[in-house]
């Protein structure tokens, strides 16, 4: 069910590393689709002013995506600061005041998860949250306990259909179109199971280190970082039941429904590395045992999946920057003996190109030979369509609840990764720029090796 759109954006962090990187560019791109016409109140702790702000999101702009002029003008005069301590209340009396008559203000925590308790019960003192909704970052908490703490502190002001969960990559394209790839064709429900899928490949590969953000990323690792949030959603788009209907309630219920079927992580399946030079990073810990790379192996025991295992791969300071599923078939069970027949398989890149691939077996120009060809659907995403960032953004001040994670989906995953965040597995080593630990070729290792991506130049 929606709710009606905001009639104001506040956001805390508004002189944070998140707000440069990604949320100008998307309130600039908002402005620019004339999908911005309301109050945009940035809120932090530097001692700036307004024009100092302005001139932070004319930084954040040329170093990420470009200024455009009559955008830019238009996010300008919309924008507004409040600079107070979080801790004081007439820092959120003062917003009560730029708020001024908007009611349903969207208030969105771009700081970091300690500090969402207390601005919370600040925005309900100063009389900021009646017919507000809160937009908040993953990951949602550290671990289940921490997760469900965090809700109960949200649940305490804010109403379930009025927190929007963000996890970016729903907001990314691709990531949607599995299901609508899914879903609108009818070709691939009747293979799309365990009697035809031999198994699942889902890699997150980038190839840079982790900018900077050591004191972040510390705390975090690949596993909460991306493979608990990011790459489950990417799981479960691409395993979930057909919904009832389209309503964000009924495709959430199913994302949940495919998520309660995978039995918690085992720590023998799971191998974590770390690459050689993290620990010389800027926040990091001397003996840090956090992983920059992560492999495990899972398995959804389901009617549909009972029995396909699931990898997925996620790491810093691959060979590459891509995202990239394969979905293997079982090896077809031919009469053509002496031809190197490969299983089909589908591949879906969702970065940095978007990619949809059918890899088929045929009779090669050569005589009494096959090869492997591809069919292919590729494009590489323009200048003008939405990132991922604008859309969720965008849906959260609409009040479609579509894209962001429920609090039974982050519970759900949380109880899947705990055991082995708890657990502590060894931390591997490796090079920079390679694939990750030696140890994953030996204990997570698809049948037919991992398929890396590759990028063309
Ligand atoms: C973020 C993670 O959520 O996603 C980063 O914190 C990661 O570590 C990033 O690099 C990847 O997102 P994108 O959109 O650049 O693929």
């Amino acid at each position: 069910m929606s709710i009606s759109h905001s009639n104001a954006l506040v956001f805390f962090g508004a002189t944070g590393d998140l707000a440069y990187k990604k949320i100008f560019p998307a309130l600039q791109a908002m402005a620019k689709r004339g999908h911005l016409n309301v109050p945009v109140i940035g809120v932090a702790k530097a001692g700036w002013n307004l024009d100092q702000l302005r001139a932070r999101a004319h930084d954040s702009l040329e170093k990420h995506g470009g200024i455009n002029p009559a955008a830019f003008e238009k996010l300008c005069g919309l924008l507004r600061y409040v600079d107070g301590d979080y801790k004081e209340p007439a820092t959120f009396q003062s917003l009560r005041k730029e708020l001024g008559s908007a009611q349903q203000p969207a208030h969105y925590l771009a700081i970091p998860p300690v500090l969402f308790g207390m601005v919370v019960e600040q925005l309900a003192k100063a009389g900021c949250t009646n017919g507000a909704r809160v937009i908040i970052e993953k990951p949602f908490g550290h671990d289940l306990p921490s997760a469900q703490n965090l809700n109960q502190t949200l649940l305490g002001t804010f109403d379930e259909k009025t927190i929007f969960r963000i996890d970016h990559y729903l907001g990314k394209r691709p990531v949607h179109n599995m299901l609508f790839f899914r879903f609108a064709n009818a070709f691939l429900e009747p293979f799309w199971n365990r009697n035809h899928i031999e198994s699942v490949q889902i890699t997150m590969a980038e190839d840079f280190g982790i900018q900077g953000r050591g004191a972040f990323y510390d705390q975090t690792g690949a596993i909460r970082d991306v493979v608990q949030n990011h790459l489950f959603q990417v799981l479960a788009n691409l395993t979930m039941e057909p919904p009832v209907r389209t309503d964000s309630e009924s495709i959430r219920d199913e994302k949940v429904k495919v998520l309660r079927a995978i039995p918690p992580l085992e720590p023998r399946n799971v191998v974590r590395g770390q690459f050689r030079g993290y620990r010389n990073e800027n926040g990091v810990a001397p003996n840090s045992q956090v992983e920059t790379f992560a492999a495990l192996q899972l398995e959804i025991d389901s009617w549909r999946w009972r029995g396909v295992p699931f990898y997925i791969r996620a790491g810093k300071s691959l060979p590459v920057t891509c995202t990239e599923v394969l979905v293997q078939l079982h090896q077809p069970p031919t009469m053509y003996q002496g031809f190197d027949l490969k299983p089909n398989y589908c591949r879906f890149r969702i970065s940095p190109d978007v990619t949809l691939a059918f890899g088929l077996n045929v009779l090669a120009p050569a005589e009494d030979s096959d090869e492997s060809v591809e069919l292919l659907a590729s494009h590489h995403p323009g200048a003008d369509e939405m990132d991922a960032y604008e859309r969720v953004l965008g849906d959260a001040m609409a009040g479609d609840a579509s894209l962001f994670a429920r609090e039974d989906y982050v519970e759900e995953a949380w109880r899947i990764v705990d055991p082995v965040l708890k657990v502590g597995t060894p931390v591997y080593g490796y090079e920079p720029s390679s694939w990750g630990p030696r140890e994953v070729e030996e204990r997570v290792l698809p049948v037919g090796g991992w398929h890396n991506p590759t990028v063309a130049g």
